[in-house]
């Protein structure tokens, strides 16, 4: 367990212009594996201390220990189930005490569960979208304080999908997510501007991670087993052919995070091809508003 640090003043928030990251706070939710190791490793690797957060304590405290050796700079790791109210406010309390505050906090939980809409189980959305939406709010509300607590550059990015710009098929209540993920990013940025904590939605395609794995082991057991029928992957390969780029390192997925975060962007797509798809719904959506003003 890591002594709390003091923030460095940062120099300059402005586009282009690196600030000090040295004395900073991160916290990342689901830094055990894939993106959210990738953005802890980012953090650390610019001098902020780390909060390793995920339901996997020993794959997080791994991560932890790993920046702390490779980075020299102050980590902690915790078990905390983002379905669980207390399970994450005890994880704002334990970040408080270890690392002093918070600075940048990555709501990057997420879990997937394939399916088609008529054989998707009422487990299967309460699941998905008790993690994936009300996984991210309880974590903004209980490292809000923290936040709050501290000065200068503080950032929140919550991590949606590359498929809220471009749906597919069979992955309905993973998609209700994530554009739930994005509303809330939404309303948020506009509520903490005046505190100067920006908020950047993260529009990720797809990685080569654990997610299925990882989702799936996370799934609590009263819920029953998360079932994937061996088409639901086939249907949705079909329905949108995968293009070269389309499927990432997370490490990748992260090449220009801080730039985006030190320069406020409200969103963040990483990689993909899929920007025909979403033009198709924008230019769906500006001939709707045509046909209104049209009458
Ligand atoms: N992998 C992809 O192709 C892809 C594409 C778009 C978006 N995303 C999103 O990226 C984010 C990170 O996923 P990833 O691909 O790095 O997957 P991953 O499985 O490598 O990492 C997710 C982590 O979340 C943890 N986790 C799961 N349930 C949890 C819970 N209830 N509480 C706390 N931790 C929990 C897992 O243990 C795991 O370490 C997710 O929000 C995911 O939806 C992934």
């Amino acid at each position: 367990m890591m002594q709390g640090v003091e923030p460095e003043p940062v120099p300059s928030v402005g586009r282009g212009v690196l600030p000090s990251f040295v004395g900073r706070i991160a916290v990342v939710t689901g830094a055990a594996s894939g993106l959210g190791a990738a953005m802890a490793h980012t953090f650390a690797g610019a001098g902020m201390a780390v909060a390793a957060l995920d339901i996997d304590e020993p794959a997080a405290a791994g991560i932890a220990t790993k920046l702390a050796d490779e980075f020299e700079v102050p980590t902690t790791a915790l078990r905390v189930d983002v379905g669980a109210a207390d399970s994450v406010a005890a994880s704002a309390r334990h970040v408080r005490l270890t690392l002093g505050g918070c600075d940048v906090l990555c709501a990057n939980v997420g879990v997937q569960q394939f399916g088609a809409i008529d054989r998707l189980t009422e487990q299967d959305w309460e699941w998905v979208l008790n993690v994936n939406v009300l996984g991210a709010v309880r974590t903004v509300r209980e490292f809000l304080p923290l936040l709050r607590s501290r000065t200068g550059w503080r950032r929140i990015v919550l991590t949606a999908s590359s498929s809220v710009l471009a749906p597919g098929v069979r992955l309905g209540a993973y998609q209700v997510s994530k554009f739930a993920v994005m509303g809330f990013g939404e309303t948020l940025r506009e509520e903490l501007a005046g505190e100067g904590i920006g908020v950047t939605i993260l529009f990720p395609g797809g990685m080569t991670t654990r997610h299925l794995e990882s989702s799936a082991s996370a799934r609590p057991a009263e819920l029953g087993e998360s079932v994937m029928e061996p088409d639901d992957l086939e249907a949705m390969l079909a329905h949108r052919p995968l293009a070269d780029g389309d499927v990432v390192t997370p490490e990748h997925a992260v090449r220009r995070l801080l730039a985006d975060l030190i320069a406020d962007e409200p969103y963040v797509v990483t990689h993909g091809s899929y920007r025909r798809d979403y033009e198709q719904r924008r230019d769906a959506m500006d001939a709707a508003f045509d046909r209104m003003e049209a009458r």
